[in-house]
């Protein structure tokens, strides 16, 4: 067989779904790993998609995408942040938020560019900045409760630095960023020469306050590219509809690299989409929603310190990330033997960065039954543990 691509061949495949796919195997398995909504996705989205597809709209779209859909999204940001992008030409909707961060590295980073990240981080962004021969910095934030200082951050930036990612509320950690942080990680990026990207797909699920973002400070307007998606807040990952907002001349590069890869997002899931951000109901479900995950939140919290594991309250998104370095450093062998023994699966932390490492990452988008017993079953795994 002919070589492939050297940078595609140095890639690792994640070791993450792989307890996933194993616990499926056990009748009594459970499974804490879940990255997505355990709902549904709601009957009118389905509906919007179920018309589309049989009013025959399975056509391209423009290539940004249903321009209905773009007005639901500036509309929808006017209301939530109280600013206004363009929707005919400050917004494109991408086949997911995957898409979205893949089309907008391969927009602005050359080879030998540096893109900051805080790390713990998802396992989603470094591989893209390999693939484009471009290198990842990531900023340790376990000893600041998960959240960058404006220090730590200054102190990553190289004359090759093309951009710093936030990805506010975070996978795997769950931490938001107040508004002071913003306001002070803004004072120190505005004006300089790079890109602020924030990936804020799990704006919606939000535990204590309110979602903050850098999408309201017009001092980095120009260079931010805000992402956002569906899929998390509208418990719809298979229908693979995400989006950027950012000035017009960046969402024209963006848009190039969309077409050519994409032309557009899938039709249908445009029209859901467009559903879900427009129907009189879809407010009512996120808030019914989060309040079944902060539920799930705070029982998972109470048995993880009863248990005595060191761990962060989330404010955001449906991960927590509890410190099991007491009992392993090795997180996924602690995740092995914790799967072998009490057929429960998490994630292990190394899979988040090196400085995920020493934690595991459990999900509340799985149900509350699954979190009694899951818990159940860790409680009585780190009673008989043996140390390594
Ligand atoms: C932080 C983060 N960004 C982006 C994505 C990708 O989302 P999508 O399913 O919309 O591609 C995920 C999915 O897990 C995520 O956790």
């Amino acid at each position: 067989m002919p070589q492939f691509n050297d940078r595609v061949m140095a890639l690792q495949v994640p070791g993450t779904r792989q307890f996933a796919n194993k616990v499926s195997q056990y009748e009594n398995g459970i499974n804490l790993t879940l990255g997505q909504s355990g709902f549904d996705t709601p009957d009118f989205i389905r509906q919007a998609m179920t018309t589309a597809v049989e009013a025959g709209q399975l056509r391209y779209t423009h290539n940004k995408g249903l321009i209905e859909l773009r007005t639901a999204i500036t509309d929808y940001i006017a209301e939530r942040f109280n600013v206004d992008y363009h929707p005919e030409t400050e917004v494109l909707i991408t086949n997911g938020g995957s898409e979205a961060i893949d089309s907008i590295f391969r927009t602005i980073l050359n080879t030998g560019d540096e893109v900051i990240i805080p790390a713990p981080a998802y396992a989603g962004y470094e591989p893209i900045i390999q693939l484009l021969g471009a290198k990842t910095v990531f900023v340790d934030t376990t000893e600041t409760h998960f959240v960058p200082t404006a220090a730590q951050i200054a102190a990553a930036i190289t004359p090759r630095t093309k951009a710093v990612l936030f990805n506010y509320p975070t996978n795997p950690t769950g931490t938001t960023l107040s508004a002071e942080t913003i306001q002070e990680l803004v004072q120190l990026l505005k004006d300089r020469d790079l890109f602020i990207i924030t990936d804020e797909i799990y704006s919606e699920n939000i535990y204590e306050g309110q979602h903050h973002s850098f999408i309201e400070h017009p001092e980095v307007r120009s260079q931010l590219f805000y992402i956002n998606g569906l899929s998390k807040s509208h418990a719809m990952t298979g229908a693979r509809i995400g989006y950027v907002l950012a000035p017009e001349a960046a969402i024209d590069q963006v848009t190039k690299v969309h077409l050519y890869n994409s032309i557009c997002a899938a039709t249908p899931s445009q029209y859901g989409a467009t559903a879900a951000l427009t129907h009189p109901a879809a407010k009512q479900m996120i808030t019914d929603m989060n309040t079944a995950y902060r539920e799930r939140r705070d029982y998972l919290y109470d048995r993880l310190r009863q248990m005595g594991l060191p761990v962060e309250l989330p404010t955001g998104a449906f991960y927590i990330l509890p410190d099991i370095s007491a009992y392993n450093s090795d997180s996924f062998q602690f995740a092995t033997e914790l799967l072998a023994a009490e057929q429960v699966a998490v994630v292990p932390g190394a899979a988040f960065t090196s400085y995920g490492e020493g934690h595991i990452r459990i999900s509340f988008a799985s149900t509350m039954e699954e979190i009694v017993e899951g818990c159940n079953r860790l409680e009585r795994f780190l009673t008989d543990y043996h140390h390594h």
